[in-house]
């Protein structure tokens, strides 16, 4: 029997009905847990979609062998759906880096604020430009580096150094550095 059932039946739900103040009980106790029912199948959904999915957590970080790769070269990888730019400097790109006054730059960060203590040889950036996001150019074999040696963004011709940092162009800030940590000499764990 519905609810609407009972309660269109005067009979049965009148005052003068014997059972109705009971019956008008089970419609109120019926409709509240109707209610309580409803509200939860709402919740479900809900808390499951504020809970972090499996893959998602997966990539919250992204551990990464470097030990192949060699000073000059970079690759790019992906982190948190993003790309990331691991490159290894060659001395002359450290010792470019190293040149520049800090107190020059837009960004002002030196090649040690960017790069972790006796590791300055890898540098770990996101492959995001600060300007509008594109994807900048650099790591891969025969790619435009730009007139500074590091990152060249060809939306609009933003322009990075050995240190990725912002030399030219629109971008107002230097690639970022993700937080990362070497969990040992060849392997990187960014997140
Ligand atoms: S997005 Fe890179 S210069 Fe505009």
């Amino acid at each position: 029997m519905t609810d609407t059932a009972v309660a269109d039946n005067p009979a049965q739900s009148g005052p003068e009905s014997g059972d109705g103040v009971r019956r008008r009980d089970f419609i109120y106790v019926a409709a509240t847990s109707a209610a309580g029912v409803g509200a939860a199948s709402v919740l479900i959904p809900l808390v499951s979609q504020m809970a972090p999915s499996a893959d998602v957590l997966a990539e919250s970080s992204t551990e990464l062998d470097i030990g192949s790769i060699q000073p000059g070269q970079a690759i790019k990888a992906v982190f948190r759906k993003q790309p990331v730019f691991v490159r290894r400097l060659t001395p002359k790109e450290i010792a470019e880096a190293k040149a520049v006054p800090v107190d020059s730059l837009r960004d002002p960060q030196s090649l040690e604020d960017r790069t972790k203590k006796g590791k300055e040889e890898w540098l770990i950036t996101m492959g995001v430009c600060t300007h509008l996001g594109c994807v900048p150019l650099g790591t891969g074999e025969g790619e435009v580096k730009g007139e500074f040696g590091g990152y060249f963004c060809p939306c609009h011709g933003s322009v990075y150094d050995t240190a990725a940092r912002i030399r030219k162009g629109p971008a107002p800030k230097n690639l970022e550095v993700p937080p990362y940590e070497f969990t040992s000499d060849t392997v990187v764990k960014i997140g």
